[in-house]
């Protein structure tokens, strides 16, 4: 039995259809009764409830740990892990982000997801991270500025990113969870080419048919710190890089941005 925590989000999502696709036997968690997407057979739970916790891990064993905590902490992360000890689960695949421990100016990247990652390794339970740049999807957030035709805030500047096909990082995580093979491992699932935001929206631009408009921004000062230093550190080039995790765990290439806005062309044009 999987455990998928945030099975209503992004990642949590496609990780719900590739098993259902694929008949494997889950639990899709949820804080909502009756969330979109989360089938018959979810658990509603939350991971400020440790009662709930030990619900949704009763008679798990693997879970898919999705976090995305209101102020940047791991408490989250141990307090599943701390279920997941007490009810005898074996593994646990953690949605991490790249750079994770990495310093930036004087302070450390995704402080909270390496702290994290340290408890799930301190924890004996079997682990696999994975530890993605900015998903394609990102740009869902911005329709309705594309629809009214403004300008998308570029907060990465000229520096490039491998931007990831959230279904790729769905596909590692199903890989990870249903063999031993990716135990032990720190993936840094990138997608096949670095881009900047001006590129991303040249592609998005050619696929819409529409003009897609970026305005550059420094203001990164309103951010929640992990957001501030894990964006200052890719807009300084720290994320400027392609790794071979993703052809390596799927056995075929990385998908690209173009293919992902292709696929999502509705989603853009279905606006009102
Ligand atoms: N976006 C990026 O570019 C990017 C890049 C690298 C890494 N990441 C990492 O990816 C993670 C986010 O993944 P995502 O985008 O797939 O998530 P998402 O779409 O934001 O969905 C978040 C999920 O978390 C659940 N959730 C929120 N608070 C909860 C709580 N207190 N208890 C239980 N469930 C809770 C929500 O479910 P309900 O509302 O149904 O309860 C929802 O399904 C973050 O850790 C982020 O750091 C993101």
């Amino acid at each position: 039995m999987i455990l998928v925590t945030g099975a209503t989000g992004t990642i949590g999502g496609h990780v719900v259809r590739l098993l259902t696709e694929r008949g494997m036997p889950f639990r899709a968690m949820s804080r909502r009764e009756r969330a979109g997407g989360v089938r018959a057979g979810g658990v509603r739970a939350d991971f400020d409830d440790p009662a709930s916790l030990a619900r949704a891990v009763a008679g798990v064993d693997t879970v898919f740990l999705v976090t995305v905590p209101p102020v940047p902490t791991a408490d989250h992360d141990i307090a599943l892990v701390a279920a997941a000890r007490a009810a005898g689960v074996r593994k646990i695949v953690k949605l991490s982000a790249i750079g994770s421990g990495e310093r930036f100016d004087g302070e450390t990247v995704g402080a909270w997801h390496l702290a994290a990652e340290e408890a799930i390794e301190d924890s004996g339970l079997a682990w696999t991270m994975l530890r993605p740049p900015g998903f394609a999807s990102n740009f869902l957030w911005h329709r309705p500025l594309i629809q009214a035709g403004e300008p998308l805030p570029n907060l990465t500047g000229d520096s490039r990113q491998a931007i990831v096909d959230p279904r790729d990082v769905a596909a590692v995580a199903v890989a990870a969870m249903t063999g031993d093979a990716h135990d032990g491992q720190r993936y840094d699932l990138t997608g096949p080419e670095l881009l900047t935001f001006a590129d991303q929206a040249a592609i998005l631009e050619g696929v819409l048919e529409r003009p897609v408009k970026i305005a550059d921004t420094d203001a990164l000062d309103h951010l929640p710190d992990g957001m501030r230093i894990g964006i200052g550190w890719a807009r300084s080039g720290g994320a400027a890089y392609v790794t071979h995790h993703v052809p390596q765990v799927l056995g075929r290439p990385a998908g690209t941005f173009e293919q992902w806005a292709r696929d999502h062309r509705e989603a853009f044009t279905a606006l009102p």
